[in-house]
C-alpha cells in the first residue's frame, strides 16, 4: 500500500474533531483563534441531545441571502453549497475533502474555515461568505482585482480559497509584510505553484485598500 493510500485509510473522518483542530488552524492560520473553537463547542452543546436523522430543513445565510435547503445532518457546508442549494454556490471548490488544501475556504462570521469540515447544520445563524459574496466581475474587491491584474492563477482551483483567505486576512492586518502574507496563506495549497503571484497580488491588494 502506498504511503498516501495508507494515510487516507487511516484518516479519521470525525469532521468535528478536525474542526476543533486542523481545520480551523489550517484555514487562515494567522487569524484563527481559540475563541472560534469555543464557539463551535458551544454550538455543539446547544444542539438537542440524541440522534438526528433523515433530512432536516435549515436556512443558511449565504452572501446576505437566506437560503432554505434540505440536508442530512452529516452534510458538509461545502456539499450543501455546491450540491443542495438551487442555484448552487460553486465558488468554494471540492479538492481534498479532508481539510488539507484550503480550496473550499469560506468565511463564517468573517473567519476563514474549511467548509468541507463544517456541517451545514452548524453554519445555521452564521453569516456565510463565499468568494462570490466578496465582489462581482463588475465590482471585484481589491483582492479579486489584484489576482486578475497580477495573473495570480493557472488552473484556478485554489483561487477562490486564496482570495477568501486573503480578503479576510487584510481586514485583520491591512499592511502585511510578505512574510505575514505567506504565513496567512499557509492553509491554502496551489498545486500549480503560483505562490509568488498570489503573494504579489495580496500585497498589491493591501496597497490598493490603503488608497
Ligand atoms: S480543505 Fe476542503 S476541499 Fe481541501
Ligand atoms: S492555480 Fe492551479 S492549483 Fe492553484
Amino acid at each position: 500500500m502506498t504511503k498516501s493510500r495508507e494515510n487516507r485509510d487511516n484518516h479519521d473522518p470525525g469532521r468535528r474533531k478536525f474542526l476543533k483542530g486542523v481545520g480551523i488552524v489550517g484555514a487562515g492560520a494567522a487569524i484563527a483563534d481559540q475563541l472560534w473553537v469555543e464557539e463551535a463547542e458551544a454550538a455543539e452543546q446547544a444542539r438537542p441531545a440524541g440522534p438526528v436523522s433523515g433530512n432536516v430543513k435549515v436556512t443558511l445565510d449565504v452572501n446576505g441571502q437566506q437560503r432554505d435547503v434540505q440536508v442530512e445532518p452529516r452534510t458538509t457546508l461545502l456539499n450543501a453549497l455546491r450540491n443542495h442549494l438551487e442555484p448552487a454556490v460553486t465558488g468554494p471548490k471540492l479538492v481534498c475533502d479532508m481539510g488539507t488544501c484550503g480550496a473550499c475556504t469560506v468565511l463564517l462570521d468573517g473567519k476563514p474555515v474549511y467548509s468541507c469540515l463544517v456541517f451545514a447544520i452548524d453554519a445555521v445563524k452564521k453569516k456565510i461568505t463565499t468568494v462570490e459574496g466578496l465582489g462581482s466581475p463588475e465590482n471585484p474587491n481589491a483582492v479579486q482585482a489584484a489576482f486578475v491584474d497580477h495573473d495570480a492563477l493557472m488552473c484556478g482551483f485554489c483561487t477562490p480559497g486564496f482570495v477568501t483567505t486573503i480578503s479576510a486576512y487584510l481586514k485583520q492586518n491591512p499592511k502585511p509584510s510578505l512574510a505575514e502574507v505567506r504565513e496567512a496563506c499557509k492553509g491554502n495549497f496551489c498545486r500549480c505553484g503560483t505562490y509568488p503571484r498570489v503573494f504579489e497580488a495580496a500585497l498589491a491588494a493591501a496597497k490598493a485598500n490603503a488608497g
